[in-house]
């Protein structure tokens, strides 16, 4: 699945616009990669970047260049994300929103808005590792 592959393109330095990694990921597949739409959505909304966006004031650029992916590819690519280290090694999520909140530190707004969007990430994981254990 390529959003999947995708999800963190934003991080690159040179993609670097508003600072909010899914925005910039998802303006970066659209404009210059000219991927699917259906890509571009997931990766700028996953792992609940409503909230990101909220906290930013983003929320309207956010939610009308990419309309919300209601569903299991929904969850799915905040999986992906939420269940693999920086460096791509499989994690549990708990670790992983562990590691983010060190890694910005306290009080820092992209360690808050993951500290709020925790109960929704961990029930994304929750949704797909019970997908995967139905087959
Ligand atoms: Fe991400």
């Amino acid at each position: 699945m390529s959003a999947a592959w995708l999800h963190d393109v934003g991080y690159a330095p040179d993609l670097v616009a508003t600072g909010m990694h899914q925005l910039d990921g998802a303006r970066y597949l659209r404009d210059v990669a000219h991927a699917d739409d259906l890509i571009c959505r997931l990766v700028a909304h996953h792992s609940s970047a409503f909230i990101e966006a909220r906290n930013r004031g983003l929320s309207e650029q956010l939610a009308s260049e990419f309309p919300p992916v209601e569903g299991l590819l929904s969850h799915a690519i905040t999986y992906a994300d939420m269940t693999t280290t920086p460096d791509g090694e499989p994690t549990e999520v708990e670790s992983r929103l562990a590691e983010i909140l060190a890694r910005y530190g306290e009080g820092d707004l992209v360690a808050e808005s993951i500290r709020e969007a925790s109960p929704l990430i961990i029930d994304s994981v929750r949704v797909v590792t019970t997908a995967l254990a139905e087959g």
